[in-house]
């Protein structure tokens, strides 16, 4: 691994404890202007300070985050679909070189195993992985699920290993049942999780806590966290379990306390 990719992995994965929390505030691309992301800058610029890295797109950057802002970013650079069709229909919708205009520190597309245009998702993989390879920079991919998949350690082993395959240098996937088979499916390669649909905050940290336990090095976590009715309590008490390996009580206390 060249020095630029290992130096901007190291930004997102913190080296001391070897584990990350990534902001998710990317759901625009995809479905519009998502419960509490109305005003992305309103909800998300308190929350920084307490995030690994942000992943979002451009264009929510551009207009919400000021550039002072010295976070990583994971580029979200795919979209072409809409929550209104078919959402595997992917394309590559960035040029890396807006993505380095942008500092990016990681990019990002999905990949949609067993839907109608899974190749064409897996081949956006591998041209991410190929773009970043030559400036190092490193492609994080994300398992997407379609309605008809089953989130079990079954598919999603499927879907991630697939992408440790096409090159991906970190894999962001569901937690399920048996998520240690997901993570050894993967190798060396890094997993983190997605919070999934908004749930009651202990629910959201016991996932979290479990992932962590079963070797997620972290989670790329949005509606659990910008959905909160604290959400300054949720990304320290989320980085409570992830960072210091607390306990789900003392991270919700942490909550609590916003
Ligand atoms: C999925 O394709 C996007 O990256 C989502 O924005 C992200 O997975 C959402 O995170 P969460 O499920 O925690 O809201």
């Amino acid at each position: 691994m060249n020095w630029g990719m290992k130096n901007r992995l190291s930004r997102i994965i913190n080296p001391k404890t070897g584990r990350c929390v990534m902001l998710a505030v990317d759901h625009g691309f995809f479905q519009g202007p998502t419960t509490g992301l109305r005003n992305l800058g309103k909800t998300i610029n308190p929350l920084i300070p307490y995030a690994d890295a942000l992943m979002i797109t451009r264009g929510a950057i551009r207009n919400w985050i000021p550039p002072e802002m010295d976070k990583p970013i994971i580029l979200r650079v795919s979209g072409g679909t809409s929550i209104l069709k078919e959402l595997s229909n992917e394309k590559i919708t960035t040029a890396i070189e807006d993505a380095i205009r942008i500092n990016a520190t990681a990019i990002t597309c999905s990949v949609f195993i067993g839907g109608e245009y899974e190749r064409q998702s897996i081949e956006n993989l591998g041209y991410l992985v190929d773009e970043g390879r030559k400036y190092g920079i490193p492609v994080l991919s994300v398992t997407a699920v379609g309605k008809e998949m089953a989130r079990d350690a079954r598919y999603l082993g499927l879907a991630s290993r697939i992408c440790v395959e096409i090159g991906a240098d970190i894999v962001k996937t569901y937690f399920c049942d048996e998520f240690e088979k997901v993570v050894e499916a993967c190798g060396n390669i890094p997993v983190v999780i997605a919070g999934g649909k908004k749930t009651p905050e202990k629910d959201a940290l016991e996932m979290a806590k479990n992932a962590i336990s079963k070797g997620a090095i972290g989670v790329d976590m949005g509606r659990n966290i910008f959905q909160s009715d604290k959400p300054i309590g949720m990304i320290k008490a989320v980085r409570a379990v992830v960072h210091e390996n607390k306990e789900v009580e003392e991270a919700f206390k942490i909550y609590q306390d916003g």
